[in-house]
């Protein structure tokens, strides 16, 4: 669902129990968190969990989710709302932060590195023990829904020193590491999502493995959960497992020839 202002936008009280299996004790953390009304940082490589993870917490929460990719257009304005013109009246539009401090929803924060600075300046007394959105354009302060919870998301890997978060906003959430899974879980999260039986879905997490350890040599970040799972759909669908793996594994991975062939190669190995 996306609103008027093309934002990333998930609200629904409705939904089905997401699949999510837990790889270390951030259940428990998270609920921690949440009762103790801190807002949350998860960090990690793309495709490893961080986006079901909140999925899954706030349908055990019961709590509404409500979701923003940030991106570099994103404005404090996207995140809090503006004035619109109606039939010759103005009226007020909550934006998708303001909805959540509101209702007392989880806001995921998507990517918030990607946002325009001005999104720190709301973002901070929200995050700290105030908790409180202050909307300059029409003057109101609201004091956060005791169930509001903020969590951001941001992946260290792709960041430049320029895009790095600032100490003041970081010092402001506990925060969560995400890694890929050990192996065997990440062969159980692979067999489900992908519904492959599980001698498959443990060789491809070995491939991802092996790739993983060739990250030093060009590859900013390796093989995520999520491309295994890809790789998985199409063996599911009588898709060789070699040309799977590198339609979904290898040719996302890189554009470099060189280690494209490292992967081929392991490719061939393991199946
Ligand atoms: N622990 C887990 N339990 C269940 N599914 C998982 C788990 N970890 C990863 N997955 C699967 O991997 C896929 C990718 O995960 P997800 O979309 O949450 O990644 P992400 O960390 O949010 O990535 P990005 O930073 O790119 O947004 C999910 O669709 C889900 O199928
Ligand atoms: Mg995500």
């Amino acid at each position: 669902m996306s609103d008027s202002n093309g934002l990333d936008l998930k609200s629904d009280v409705t939904r089905q129990k997401p699949f999510y299996l837990e790889t270390g004790n951030e259940v428990g953390l998270f609920e921690a968190a949440y009762d103790g009304k801190l807002p949350v940082m998860l960090k990690g490589p793309t495709g490893c969990g961080k986006t079901r993870f909140v999925e899954y917490m706030a349908y055990r929460l019961h709590r509404p989710l409500i979701t923003v990719a940030c991106h570099e257009d994103l404005f404090a304005s996207d995140l809090i709302g503006r004035f619109l013109l109606k039939n010759d009246e103005t009226i007020w539009n909550d934006g998708p932060l303001t909805r959540a401090v509101r209702i007392g929803a989880i806001c995921y924060l998507d990517e918030i590195v990607e946002a325009r600075k001005d999104t720190t300046v709301v973002i901070h007394p929200l995050s700290d023990d105030r908790r409180i959105l202050v909307i300059e354009k029409n003057g109101e302060i609201i004091p956060a829904h005791p169930d509001f919870t903020l969590v951001i998301s941001y992946n260290p890997g792709y960041q430049s020193v320029l895009k790095d978060l600032k100490q003041s906003t970081r010092q402001r959430f506990i925060s969560f590491e995400f890694k890929y899974p050990a192996p065997e879980k990440e062969a159980e999260i692979v067999a489900h999502e992908g519904k492959v039986d599980m001698e498959t879905a443990r060789r491809l997490v070995t491939l991802a493995g092996k790739i993983r350890n060739i990250r030093e040599h060009g590859l900013t970040e390796g093989a995520s959960t999520r491309l295994l799972i890809y790789a998985a759909q199409l063996i599911r669908r009588n898709i060789d497992p070699v040309s799977a793996c590198r339609s979904a594994v290898c040719l996302p991975l890189t554009d470099d020839n060189r280690l494209q062939e490292t992967m081929n190669d392991l490719i061939q190995d393991l199946f």
